[in-house]
């Protein structure tokens, strides 16, 4: 059993294969933090009491401020940040919470319209009743224990049991009170072009974390999270980790407390949300995962790596992950039938396996002012239409992948033009345009009963692999024309789910067909769109110096096979130690191309595929094995990591050298040796002992702006 409840003592304890979580009942009514990390049994520790509000019934015995909580409610005698704040009939915001009821059971619920992480092996879930007496609102705590991948799962649902409609003001999906603040947190910050920088910094008394409002998770802030002890290194010492599977605006918030103790919560916050809730009406709030490791950065990153791959991504549509040939930064928006079958032709004589047509195909979208929102083939460009031009691609033996955008439009474009309401607005204010477009209202059925009817028109009998699902702009003047007022700060969530909707429509639409996710790059690089797209085009940065600490980055929450990685810019490739420097950045992940390879040089072309070849003999390690990092890029001019599969008998090692140096020696040890055994580098050729890799394979820096170097050592049997 994953999830017990020992009646004697009113405790619950959620076991994983390595971790505890543990809360207990103070009162039968209370319920109280007690653990969360490895297992060991902790009870309630006092702490310094002053100025507290406290029950007559339990008098200091039990004090909302200062004992560790499960979820708490707004101006509840808990002074730290608050979970829930329901506006109630009287007007007040006054939400006190206790104990109603629990369940177990096996397995866990679905949520309704969101995504949501998969069961794995025995699952099992905790419903936690909890209710406020006064306004008869009722909130269940979810805890869903993934027992073999060390995550639990925790989101809520609000239920208005009472007369009266509410307002719920802020809704937070995870609460967790740890006992100390003697950690660093681990944030994923940047910009467009640079996402994912690994920030790292000692948590202070007060509020800190990180956050959204621009209605995607954002370039800027991502939602993952962790918090380590300042000793924790990437392989050893205690680390949390926390993510949201949610795509739109969020805050993860953290609080230093006068006792030193940390409060953290995942949710949405309370920036552009609220939500109407009448009398028997309910909201389920998304769910927030959290993990915990003693060994180390690294182990944390491992367990939500198995645990996003095994129940955040949808199925892989294919037997191999196919190596994309993507017509952007060769071609931009200049598009045609012709230079389209160039790209097929040219793919298939370097065993390319598909052609994805970007951005300019539809409509009149010539460039990024007009056009978007009209979801029809561009004859003057594919003149026989979509279906003949793809059978025509087809023939070839090849995959077809296209680019769409639906949650935006151009002003100068006939949906518009005849559907200016359906945008995203608020009455008598001017909406602001970004990349020369306006988002459409997706919380309105009538702009996704729209979208789905022109893409079924469109694509129908057209034979479509995978779809690249675009999105350029962030929110602004949230605010939608299809709600009354009082409704207004639903707009931004209603959105989301509007998006998740139609994900989902063209995932059974198209089950065959695969979807890469994208917004101008990593802008919305989260578990809300992994849980339909198979990868995410990492950034639109393809700088391989840039490349490698984005990619870095973006490993420390999510796993290589969700990133999605392209040698790029022709004329540069043509240099072959450049085109072999930027296939090997890009081998971090699932491979493809980007460049204009019907005028490259037949050298090229012969290059790229021996880089396919080598790429196929090592994916699956990629894509399945264990990721270990040797040297951080952020911390110095290298980045050196490896993957092994699982019984540990091939270990593939890079080393990217950022920038030029002089030549120094370097060791990169290889921890999970076997210190007995013997290995072969199939890449270079030379044997070792299992010591000699714990102690380090040597390497020497070069004074070269591209040098790299990857070994795979294969345990001899
Ligand atoms: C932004 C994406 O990141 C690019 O890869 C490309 O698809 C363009 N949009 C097309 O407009």
């Amino acid at each position: 059993m994953a999830i017990t409840f020992d009646e004697k003592n009113s405790k619950f304890i959620l076991d994983t294969e390595n971790t505890r979580y543990a809360f207990k009942l103070l009162y039968g009514k209370f319920p109280v933090h007690l653990h969360y990390g490895a297992k060991k049994d902790e009870d309630i520790k006092n702490k310094v009491i002053s100025f507290a509000p406290f029950y007559e019934d339990t008098g200091l015995s039990y004090l909302p401020d200062y004992h560790m909580s499960e979820y708490n409610g707004f101006d509840s005698g808990d002074y730290r940040g608050y979970s829930l704040r329901v506006r109630n009939g009287d007007g007040n915001s006054v939400t006190m919470l206790r104990y109603d009821s629990h369940r177990i059971f096996k397995g866990r619920l679905e949520l309704q319209n969101l995504p949501f992480a998969d069961e794995y092996a025995n699952t099992e879930t905790l419903e936690l009743c909890l209710v406020d007496d006064v306004t008869k609102v009722r909130v269940l705590l979810y805890y869903t224990v993934f027992e073999q991948l060390d995550v639990i799962s925790r989101y809520v649902s609000v239920e208005n049991h009472g007369e009266d409609t509410v307002c719920i003001e802020k809704c937070m999906s995870l609460l967790l009170d740890l006992p100390e603040c003697d950690y660093d947190m681990l944030s994923l910050c940047g910009i467009y072009k640079n996402e994912r920088s690994i920030v790292r910094t000692p948590l202070h008394y007060g509020s800190q974390g990180v956050f959204s409002r621009r209605g995607a998770s954002s370039h800027q802030m991502n939602p993952f999270m962790a918090l380590c002890k300042h000793n924790a290194t990437q392989n050893s010492g205690e680390v949390y980790g926390f993510n949201f599977v949610y795509s739109g605006s969020f805050s993860n918030e953290v609080e230093v407390d006068q006792n030193g103790m940390t409060r953290v919560q995942i949710g949405l916050g309370s920036d552009n949300f609220s939500w109407q809730l009448k009398a028997g009406e309910s909201f389920v709030s998304p769910e927030a995962v959290m993990t915990f490791s003693e060994n180390g950065i690294g182990g944390m990153s491992r367990n939500f790596h198995r645990f996003v791959r095994r129940c955040i991504l949808p199925p892989e549509p294919f037997e191999n992950r196919p190596v994309v040939l993507n017509t952007w930064e060769a071609c931009r928006f200049d598009i045609d039938e012709n230079e389209l079958m160039n790209f097929a032709r040219a793919a298939k004589a370097s065993n390319i396996d598909m052609v994805v047509m970007d951005d300019g195909w539809f409509g009149a979208r010539n460039n990024d002012m007009a056009g978007l929102g009209d979801w029809y083939v561009n004859t003057d460009k594919f003149a026989d239409g979509l279906g003949a031009f793809v059978d025509k691609i087809k023939s070839y033996n090849i995959k077809f992948g296209i680019w769409i955008e639906p949650e935006m439009v151009n002003p100068d474009s006939e949906l518009y033009r005849k559907h200016p309401e359906w945008c995203l607005c608020c009455p008598s204010r001017q909406p602001m345009l970004s990349r020369n477009q306006l988002v459409l209202d997706m919380g309105n059925p009538d702009v996704l009963g729209y979208l789905k009817e022109m893409f079924t028109k469109t694509f129908a009998g057209v034979s479509i692999d995978y779809f690249k699902w675009d999105c350029n702009r962030n929110l602004s003047q949230i605010g939608s024309l299809c709600l009354p007022p009082e409704q207004q700060g639903e707009a931004a969530y209603r959105y989301m789910l509007g998006v998740y909707e139609l994900f989902r429509w063209f995932r059974e639409q198209y089950p065959d067909a695969m979807i890469e996710n994208c917004s101008g790059g990593g802008g919305r690089y989260d578990l809300g769109m992994m849980k339909y797209s198979t990868m995410i085009w990492t950034s639109d940065n393809t700088t391989p110096q840039n490349r490698i600490r984005i990619q870095y980055g973006s490993m420390l929450g999510y796993p290589s096979t969700v990133m999605s990685c392209h040698v790029s810019r022709h004329e540069l490739c043509e240099d072959p130690n450049e085109l072999r420097y930027r296939w090997h950045v890009a081998m971090g992940g699932a491979l493809g191309y980007e460049l204009h390879l019907p005028n490259a040089t037949q050298t090229v072309r012969d290059t790229i595929k021996e880089q396919i070849a080598v790429y196929r003999r090592y994916e699956s390690l990629i894509f399945a094995g264990d990721y270990h990092t040797i040297l951080n890029p952020f911390e110095t001019n290298y980045s050196a990591y490896y993957y092994v599969d699982d019984k540990k008998e091939r270990i593939l090692l890079s080393f990217l050298q950022q920038n030029p140096e002089r030549k120094t020696a370097l060791r990169l040890p290889i921890e999970v040796a076997e210190k007995n055994a013997v290995y072969v580098d199939e890449i270079n050729g030379s044997k070792y002992t299992g010591k000699q890799l714990m102690k380090g394979i040597l390497v020497k820096t070069e004074n070269s702006t591209n040098y790299s170097k990857m070994w795979c050592f294969v345990k001899q049997k």
